[in-house]
C-alpha cells in the first residue's frame, strides 16, 4: 500500500485544561528551530505527541496517543506516562527492604505493575515551562503512597533539541530508604499514528542477553544469552519477522514484552535503533539505564479511540521504556534500584529523531 501518512495535528491545548482532584491540567507545546513539536501534559506527567519531519519534510505523528484529556482519563494502557514509583513488575507486589517487608498493590496478575493502583501517571503533576524547548514536572509522593516508604520527591525534564531528540531527565530524593524505577512509556508508530502496525519497523538493540520470565512476567532470575534466539536484535531485524516463532518467551509475552540487558557502551551510542519501513524515520534510543523493556503492543486494548479517530489495535504501537530490570527488589543479582536518603536519583534517557 502506499505511504500516506494521515496529517495529524498535536491536541490544542484547551483540550486538556481540566481540573482533576481539584487541580489544574494543562498541555505543555515545546518547538525547535526545525520545526519539530513535542506535547506535554502534567496529568500523570504524559508525553502526549510528538511531530518530526519525515523524508519528504512533512511532519508526522510518531507517538499515539489521545487529542483531550478525556482520552488518557479513561485508558490503562499508559500511552506517554511516566512510570512510577516503579516501572514495571514486582512480584507478588511485595519486597523487603532493610528487614521490613513492604506490600504494594497487585494490579496484573498476581503482581504489582508500573507503581500500582494510583501511580504516577495518575497524578498531578506541578509543571513549568521554562522556555520554548523545556518544562520541567515535579511531584511529591508521599510516605507510604501505593506502599512504598520514603516522602519521594520527583522532578522530570523533558526538552526538546533542535537536532529533534526529547531528552527526559529524572530526578528524585527521598527521606527514607526506598525503591525507585523511573520511566516512560510513549508508544512509537514511525511510519505515522494511525498507519497500520509497526511488524515492518526494523529494530536493532545493542544487548547480549536479555531476562526471560515467567508465564505472569517476573524475571526467572537468569541472564540469558539472545545469540540463536527471536530475542537476537544485535543486527537489524523486522520486528514481524520471529514474532510468531514457536518460543516459550514470546508465548509469555504474547510477543516481545522482555527486559534487555544493555551492552557497557560508550556514552553517545545509541541502545536501540528502529526505522519506519514507510517512513524511513528512524528513532535512536540512548540511556544510561541497565535494561530496556522492548514491548510491540501485544495487550493494545484495540477500545481506545486515538487521533485520527483509530483504534489502538494491538501492535500498532511500540515501547522502548528505559530502565533498571523488572522485580529488581526480589533479586540481589541484579543492579540495586535502592535510594537513600543521602543518594540523588538521576537519570536521562534520550529519544532522536531523523530521516
Ligand atoms: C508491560 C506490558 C504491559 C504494558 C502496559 C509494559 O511495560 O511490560 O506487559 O501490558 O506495559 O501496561
Amino acid at each position: 500500500m502506499a505511504y500516506n501518512p494521515t496529517a495529524i495535528k498535536l491536541p490544542e491545548a484547551s483540550a486538556f485544561e481540566r481540573k482533576v482532584t481539584g487541580r489544574q491540567t494543562n498541555l505543555y507545546l515545546l518547538h525547535n528551530s526545525v520545526g519539530m513539536q513535542v506535547a506535554i501534559t502534567n496529568f500523570g506527567s504524559y508525553l502526549v505527541g510528538a511531530l518530526v519531519p519525515d523524508k519528504k519534510g512533512k511532519l508526522t505523528s510518531v507517538i499515539i496517543g489521545f487529542d483531550n484529556i478525556d482520552g488518557l482519563l479513561k485508558q490503562e494502557s499508559y500511552y506517554g506516562a511516566t512510570l512510577g514509583r516503579y516501572g514495571n513488575r514486582i512480584a507478588d507486589g511485595k519486597f523487603t527492604l532493610e528487614g521490613k517487608e513492604y506490600r504494594l498493590f497487585v494490579n496484573n496478575g498476581p503482581n504489582s505493575l508500573h507503581g500500582g493502583k494510583h501511580n504516577f501517571s495518575y497524578r498531578v503533576w506541578e509543571a513549568n515551562q521554562i522556555d520554548a524547548k523545556t518544562v520541567t514536572l515535579e511531584y511529591l509522593s508521599e510516605d507510604m503512597e501505593e506502599g512504598y516508604p520514603g516522602n519521594l520527591k520527583v522532578k522530570v525534564t523533558y526538552q526538546l533539541t533542535d537536532d529533534n531528540a526529547i531528552t527526559i531527565t529524572y530526578e528524585a530524593t527521598t527521606d527514607k530508604t526506598t525503591i525507585v524505577n523511573l520511566t516512560n512509556h510513549a508508544y512509537f508508530n514511525l511510519n505515522g499514528e494511525g498507519n497500520e502496525d509497526i511488524l515492518n519497523h526494523v529494530v536493532q538493540i545493542a544487548a547480549d542477553n536479555y531476562t526471560p520470565v515467567n508465564n505472569t512476567m517476573i524475571p526467572t532470575g537468569q541472564i540469558a544469552p539472545v545469540k540463536g534466539t527471536p530475542f537476537d536484535f544485535t543486527i537489524p531485524e523486522r520486528i514481524g519477522k520471529r514474532i510468531k516463532a514457536d518460543n516459550e518467551q514470546l508465548k509469555f509475552g504474547n510477543g516481545y514484552d522482555h527486559n534487555f540487558v544493555l551492552n557497557k557502551r560508550e556514552e553517545h551510542s545509541p541502545v536501540a535503533t528502529v526505522t519506519g519501513d514507510k517512513s524511513s524515520i528512524k528513532l535512536e534510543v540512548y540511556t544510561d539505564q541497565p535494561g530496556m523493556q522492548f514491548y510491540t503492543g501485544n495487550f493494545m486494548p484495540g477500545t481506545n479511540i486515538l487521533r485520527g479517530r483509530v483504534k489502538d489495535k494491538m501492535r500498532t504501537a511500540f515501547a522502548m521504556e528505559t530502565q533498571h530490570f523488572p522485580d529488581s527488589p526480589n533479586q540481589p543479582h541484579f543492579p540495586s534500584t535502592v535510594l537513600k536518603p543521602e543518594e540523588i536519583y538521576k537519570t536521562q534517557t534520550i529519544y532522536k529523531f531523523s530521516v
